[in-house]
């Protein structure tokens, strides 16, 4: 009849759907219940036959509903398992250097350029590399509580601390070897100060040595000259004043004219044009004895400076904190460097 074929081409589009079917055909007044109180009421020799196509009528509708559902259900929960494959990738995270070891790796190739190898060492030094080699009075203030931090007292070559600066690698590499050396050693070093947005408790050098005969202060002046027309642009001016280090004589802190306000004044320069940006100086001869290095025949040079400051100019960078804080908005910006 009309009902089996509406039965048999019925294709639900939502559970809504499915469920007026239910209630139309197999509900409590559905047509099938109406059929059956219909049934009551024929003759019994049509009962033979009209109860046989309506429980198949009754049959066809029940199959249907079931297979219906069960179609409906696996349709849902599989949505959830199956991956949709024509939606589009969400994509790779696509990580940064940090601005630290982007500057590291620039000041490490100039140097490299000019003939320097890379020398590493302990960041857990013992007093006679970090301060005595180097020729630290037993009363200098740099070996006060206030800027090392110590984490053993006494020991066989004195306390032990964490390194305060890598001169403690050029210690340990003049020990070792003999002349010439030409090395930059890069590394982290600690200090004992509050945090702030100027001073951290721990930062990064690129300290440098070159030890061979006959090697001067002009030396020195021509290989940070171009060191430093290499890593801020040519053009760069530099300039040196007397300082004092323990492991220098003579000893100079060098400035390069600001690379930001080229001049006109800016925070960073701190309106005088010039910003600076290492120390410097003759090895001591009392360095190169303490490390069995003939001060007769032999000289040289060092430098040191601090990763962070240099990173600051070339990013104009405000706050040292920033380097340490993992912040993501921060470190995302240095994507495009390589
Ligand atoms: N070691 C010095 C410092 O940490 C820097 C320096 C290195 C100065 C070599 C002169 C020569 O401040």
């Amino acid at each position: 009849n009309q009902y089996t074929a509406e039965i048999n081409s019925f294709q639900p589009k939502n559970a809504e759907e499915l469920e007026s079917f239910r209630i139309r055909f197999l509900g409590t007044k559905g047509i099938i219940k109406d059929l059956f109180e219909e049934f009551k009421t024929v003759s019994s020799e049509d009962k033979r036959v009209f109860g046989k196509v309506l429980n198949e009528f009754k049959q066809l509708a029940e199959a249907k509903y079931q297979t219906l559902k069960e179609g409906s259900e696996t349709e849902d929960s599989g949505s959830k398992s199956e991956q949709d494959l024509t939606l589009p990738g969400e994509g790779f995270e696509l990580g940064a250097r940090h601005p630290l070891s982007l500057v590291r790796k620039e000041i490490i190739e100039i140097f490299k350029k000019l003939g320097f190898n890379v020398a590493e060492g302990p960041e857990v030094e013992d007093d006679w590399h970090n301060f005595s080699a180097l020729n630290f009075p037993e009363e200098h203030p740099a070996r006060d509580m206030q800027d090392t931090f110590f984490i053993k007292k006494g020991g066989e070559k004195g306390d032990i601390a964490l390194r305060t600066h890598t001169s403690s690698v050029q210690v340990r590499m003049m020990e070792a070897g003999k002349p010439p050396f030409r090395a930059i050693m890069p590394g982290r070093v600690y200090r004992n100060e509050a945090i702030s947005a100027r001073a951290h408790c721990f930062f990064h050098q690129v300290e440098g040595l070159y030890i061979d005969e006959n090697v001067s202060f002009a030396d020195l002046k021509q290989t940070l000259f171009y060191f430093v027309q290499e890593l801020f642009g040519e053009g760069t001016k530099v300039r040196f004043r007397p300082s004092y280090f323990p492991f220098t004589e003579p000893s100079a802190e060098m400035d390069i004219s600001c690379s930001i306000c080229k001049g006109d004044g800016c925070q960073f320069c701190k309106h005088s044009g010039w910003v600076e940006i290492l120390g410097c100086g003759m090895v001591d001869p009392n360095v190169l004895e303490n490390t069995n290095i003939d001060s007769k025949k032999y000289t040289g040079y060092a430098f040191g400076m601090g990763i962070e400051r240099i990173t600051n100019l070339k990013y104009q960078i405000k706050d040292l904190r920033l380097f340490s804080e993992n912040d993501i908005r921060f470190l995302k910006q240095f994507q495009s460097e390589m």
